[in-house]
């Protein structure tokens, strides 16, 4: 079969590939179909030929998989969110240890490192602690919406349809988030209906709603909401504050964060007070954080117990040894890992984050744990004293090399690797692998109904 830009075709769905596309394989040449299931055979319209792989846009589905479920969600044949739900569970989960495995082998040439089942995540669905809805002045309609006049567009409060960056689904059920906060999102909604305050333009910048964030402490059933807007206006905010205060006693937490940036994130330039405290608190065992609006915490509380459990074990402490973490975050690991080590120390580049480190570890009474801020690549060379265990948790493009020569060089026993991206930890194993054997790597399931899969590595000098 010929594979031109532009042209359909029928293809059989043979397998998934990492970054969740179906893949098809007519005469071994690979096409990449997004939203589609090992089974199905579909109708695609080839948007992207390259050398040794294209890329195709599924049209409709000829025959359907005999793998395929119905999605719980009303939203998830259009939104980006969670494009797995077509998938049962367990079966998603082979497919990540698979892909796990794949990365290992081809990325890494560690074929031989034994890859552990994935250990799933309790909760399939409400599993998320934190959503963010995009405010949008364009609103995306549904295709059974598309004949209806009296759906107004502009406004949509919601996620994002992959492929467009202005146009948002207008989400009236999340299902990955506890649905109390699908009650505070509706309520929301219709107050900004009745504002008489626009929407934010993705296009022009211009507006005044912006983000929706919800925090949710499921130790304790606490709710933060996070109002992010253009720009400053207490009254309305505040009166929405009050409402939403009222109906919800579970909300403790209601801030304002101001932002007038072009780039969507919502952290704010300001952030404003509204209700209750600016943080939430959270439990991880026996540990307690506490989160503001803009501090990064794990989104799956449950699951990143254990995750944790994982680092402890593979960590092999016995309360003797001293233990580098790094790339620390808000201070999670080393807190976690305090009662079983004599001295933690993180490094962290963020200021906000290791404040919350350090303002998290005095809630716990935790003596043990220091943490560093600045770049691992400067702090790491001035480091005193030789740690026995090095736990790496770098965002997902990895580690950068020289860090890896610094981490070698520093020669601890063991090394635990968390990674949220195969491939980079795969390239990141190899380098290691000279030094250090590779002598596990267990998956854990944070993110169901998606293709992201976290790692725990745990290697020991040779
Ligand atoms: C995947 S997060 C790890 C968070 C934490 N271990 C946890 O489980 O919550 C990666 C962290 O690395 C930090 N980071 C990224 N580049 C860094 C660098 N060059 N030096 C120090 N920290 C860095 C980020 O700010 C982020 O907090």
């Amino acid at each position: 079969m010929t594979i031109k830009k532009r042209k359909t075709c029928e293809l059989d769905i043979i397998d998934l590939a990492y970054g969740g596309k179906g893949l098809a394989k007519p005469d071994g040449f690979p096409v990449f179909v997004d939203r589609c299931v090992p089974g199905d055979t579909v109708l695609v319209k080839i948007t992207k030929k390259k050398k040794s792989w294209a890329e195709g846009k599924l049209i409709n589905i000829i025959t359907p998989s005999s793998l395929r479920q119905e999605g719980r969600c009303r939203y998830c044949l259009y939104c980006g969110g969670c494009k797995w739900q077509q998938i049962p569970y367990h079966t998603q989960l082979a497919y990540k240890k698979q892909h796990v495995a794949q990365s290992l082998a081809h990325i890494g040439r560690l074929s031989k490192v034994p890859v552990l089942d994935v250990i799933p995540s309790d909760h399939v669905y409400a599993y998320r602690n934190k959503m963010e809805f995009s405010c949008s002045a364009k609103r995306w309609l549904m295709p059974e919406e598309l004949a209806d006049e009296t759906i107004s567009k502009d406004l949509g409060i919601g996620l994002h349809v992959p492929g467009t960056f202005d146009q948002v689904i207008d989400i009236l059920q999340c299902e990955i988030m506890p649905d109390l906060g699908n009650r505070i999102l509706a309520h929301v909604r219709e107050f900004v209906k009745t504002s008489g305050l626009p929407a934010y333009h993705l296009r022009h910048h211009t507006g005044f709603w912006r983000f929706v964030m919800l925090r949710h402490s499921v130790a304790y059933d606490q709710w933060m909401v996070n109002i992010v807007t253009r720009d400053k206006n207490l009254s309305i905010v505040t009166t929405l504050a009050h409402e939403l205060a009222e109906t919800f006693p579970e909300i403790t937490a209601i801030v304002n964060n101001i932002t007038d940036a072009k780039s969507g994130v919502s952290m704010g330039k300001e952030e404003l007070l509204l209700h209750g405290r600016d943080v939430i608190t959270e439990r991880l065992g026996r540990f307690a954080f506490e989160i503001s609006a803009n501090s990064f915490f794990q989104t799956n509380t449950r699951a990143c117990e254990k995750l944790y459990d994982i680092v402890a074990q593979y960590s092999g402490l016995t309360g003797e040894q001293t233990v580098l973490d790094l790339y620390s975050g808000t201070g999670t690991i080393p807190i976690w890992l305090s009662d079983r080590a004599a001295q933690v120390t993180g490094i962290e580049i963020i200021d906000a984050a290791v404040a919350d480190a350090r303002k998290n570890a005095r809630l716990n009474q935790i003596e043990n744990c220091r943490f560093l801020q600045g770049d691992i690549r400067q702090v790491l060379p001035k480091l005193e004293q030789k740690p026995d265990v090095v736990v790496i948790d770098p965002p997902r493009v990895g580690m950068h090399k020289d860090v890896v020569a610094q981490v070698t060089a520093l020669r601890p026993d063991t090394i635990v690797y968390v990674s949220c991206n195969p491939a980079t930890l795969a390239r990141d194993l190899e380098l290691l692998s000279s030094v250090y054997a590779v002598q596990k790597v267990q998956p854990v399931d944070m993110f169901p109904h998606t293709y992201h899969i976290e790692s725990v590595a745990l290697l020991t000098a040779r």
